[in-house]
């Protein structure tokens, strides 16, 4: 495996490998000195082209604790906002001699745009509405260790599906697992083409939460991305509360410590309640110490000079 651009770039035998190689990565995030010898002398560029706070600095202190010099460029700071185009800033960056590129783009697409043009190993942290390859293993690394084998077990998803890549990456990857996926959204958030994929895949959509909730054996919830929206999706926030948000109310349906995730950023009193984010079942704050571990495996993965497969 040169690049993570997809989650179609894993087979199961991966998976498993990048989850052996993360729960050991766990343990050394547990010691008071972090730093293991394996990247020395490798250099990962976090390359951002839109906004991030957890995967960019997940992305940064899993290279540090590899011990791989990791930098940080993001457009707003960049040549990218004097009109530099995309292929001159990525050419421009790996000819300072750089063997990784940590790429998040508003384009769906440009991190394999990106793969073509260097010779470095390309990951994907987000291309637009596309995939989020990282975040999906470390979702399901998290559930695996409250979970067990995902296999048979109902994964909910629910939300902004149409603008996720979180959702994209999901589902792909809980399939290859073996779960049983429900994704939730109202009709107006429900992707294009979603009957097509979900009958190709082997997973179910629905816009009745209520229905769905008491079968889980965990909640995703998904931000709801206005930002990439132009015009509205729903009513008012109020209406899309009440049909889709997981509140106070909507706890009571689901069985005894069903965990509860949520990739973050999120927003507290639309998708997910206090109650909801701050229960004791909420796994947000594992998936980001497990984040940490998952991109330190693949940053070792990619870089360390071992297969995956
Ligand atoms: C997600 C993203 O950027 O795709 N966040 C993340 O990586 N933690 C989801 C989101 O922005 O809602």
């Amino acid at each position: 495996m040169k690049h993570l651009l997809s989650i179609d770039d894993l087979t199961v035998d991966d998976i498993e490998t990048l989850f052996g190689t993360a729960a050991e990565m766990h343990d050394v995030q547990r010691r008071s000195v972090k730093k293991l010898p394996a990247l020395r002398g490798r250099t990962v560029i976090n390359l951002f082209f839109e906004d991030s706070t957890r995967t960019r600095s997940s992305f940064e202190i899993a290279g540090k604790w590899l011990s791989a010099d990791t930098i940080n460029i993001s457009a707003k700071g960049s040549s990218a906002s004097k009109g530099e185009s995309l292929r001159d800033t990525v050419l421009t960056v790996t000819a300072m001699g750089v063997d990784a590129l940590v790429v998040r783009h508003a384009a769906s697409g440009a991190a394999e745009q990106i793969s073509n043009w260097v010779d470095v190993a390309v990951i994907n942290a987000g291309d637009g509405m596309h995939e989020h390859p990282t975040q999906a293993l470390l979702d399901a690394y998290t559930l695996q260790r409250q979970l067990g084998d995902l296999a048979g077990r109902h994964v909910v998803i629910v939300g902004d599906l149409t603008h996720s890549r979180v959702f994209r990456s999901n589902v792909k990857l809980l399939r290859k697992l073996g779960a049983e996926v429900t994704v939730v959204a109202p009709p107006t958030l429900m992707p294009s083409g979603i009957d097509a994929w979900s009958k190709e895949a082997g997973f179910a959509a629905s816009w009745d939460l209520d229905e769905v909730l008491p079968s889980a054996d965990a909640v995703m919830m998904l931000r709801v991305q206005r930002e990439r929206m132009q015009g509205g999706f729903f009513p008012t926030p109020r209406e899309y509360t009440v049909g889709y948000g997981l509140t106070r109310g909507r706890l009571s349906l689901l069985k005894p410590d069903t965990p509860i995730c949520h990739p973050g950023p999120m927003n507290r009193g639309l998708e997910i309640a206090p109650e909801a984010a701050d229960a004791a079942s909420s796994k947000v704050l594992d998936q980001v110490s497990s984040g940490v571990a998952v991109r330190m495996s693949v940053l070792y993965h990619l870089l360390a000079g071992e297969e995956v497969a």
